[in-house]
């Protein structure tokens, strides 16, 4: 398993991070025989696998129950859960709390919140003063989507871009780990990776990011409605997934299947005396 040293002298090192979600079991062990440097149980586990509308509906229990099965799959993997919605705004002691929790409940190596205000940045301090590492999220943070008025990318004005680089100063100022820049124009996530000396994942933010994490259904079109454009597909597992139902289906109605290897079987003779 990387540690938090290991993955941040990545950047100094000019190697790329290679992260991706996971959400149960099964997931996270091909990730992790894959060799992926990171995981992350993200709160799009609540779209992408619960059938939610958005990440707003994701409770802590939710992430409790994915990222244990997360942990279980990939023991030797540096394993991040997203805090989910409103479970780190209530208060510090609110927030410390549930962050206990995920942490004790799933065995996580990190935590990832959202945003870069004065309260998530005390946040972060405490949180990696009482031995939490933290990473933080800035540019399209989906649990704000209503405050932000829809998924679209960030930072494409002046205002805004200013405000992205000072977050991400700040929140490496406070002592996260990582930054994950999501949807933030390529030169501006260029700029942020430069400023920094934590590294920058990028979703949807260019090529110049230290790392790059994506959505594990996304990039294997398992069970997905719709793929965003950064999205690259690696591979169409839901038409692989439906064909096999598929024939399956036909086995069974046309008695193909189950055939002589499929079957237990006892003595003819045997089944003689049962029948008398
Ligand atoms: O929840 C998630 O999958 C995420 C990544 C997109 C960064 O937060
Ligand atoms: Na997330």
């Amino acid at each position: 398993m990387k540690t938090t040293i290991q993955i941040k002298s990545m950047k100094k090192n000019n190697q790329k991070i290679t992260m991706i979600t996971a959400y149960d079991y099964p997931s996270a062990k091909l990730a992790e025989q894959a060799e992926v440097d990171m995981l992350l149980v993200g709160d799009s586990l609540g779209m992408v696998v619960l059938g939610y509308q958005s990440t707003i509906e994701v409770t802590v229990e939710d992430m409790i129950h994915h990222g244990s099965a997360v942990t279980r799959g990939a023991k030797n993997t540096f394993v991040v859960v997203d805090m989910p919605f409103m479970s780190y705004h209530l208060s510090l002691e609110k927030a410390m709390e549930n962050a206990q929790k995920i942490m004790q409940a799933t065995n996580a190596q990190a935590l990832k919140v959202e945003g870069a205000s004065q309260q998530i940045l005390i946040l972060v301090e405490r949180l990696t003063a009482a031995g939490v590492p933290v990473v933080g999220h800035i540019g399209l943070t989906p649990q704000s989507v209503h405050v932000l008025g829809g998924y679209r990318v960030q930072g494409k004005d002046i205002e805004t871009a200013k405000r992205l680089i000072t977050d991400a100063q700040n929140l490496e100022n406070a002592g996260a780990m990582s930054v994950v820049l999501e949807c933030v124009p390529d030169q501006l996530a260029g700029h942020i990776t430069n400023r920094l000396t934590i590294p920058t994942i990028g979703i949807g933010a260019g090529n110049k990011c230290d790392g790059q994490v994506l959505v594990y259904h996304d990039i294997l079109q398992y069970g997905v409605n719709m793929t965003p454009s950064f999205v690259e597909k690696y591979a169409d597992i839901g038409k692989i997934t439906k064909e096999a139902i598929e024939k399956y289906c036909f086995e069974v109605k046309s008695k193909q299947f189950p055939t002589e290897s499929h079957r237990f079987t006892i003595d003819d003779s045997l089944m003689k005396e049962i029948e008398r």
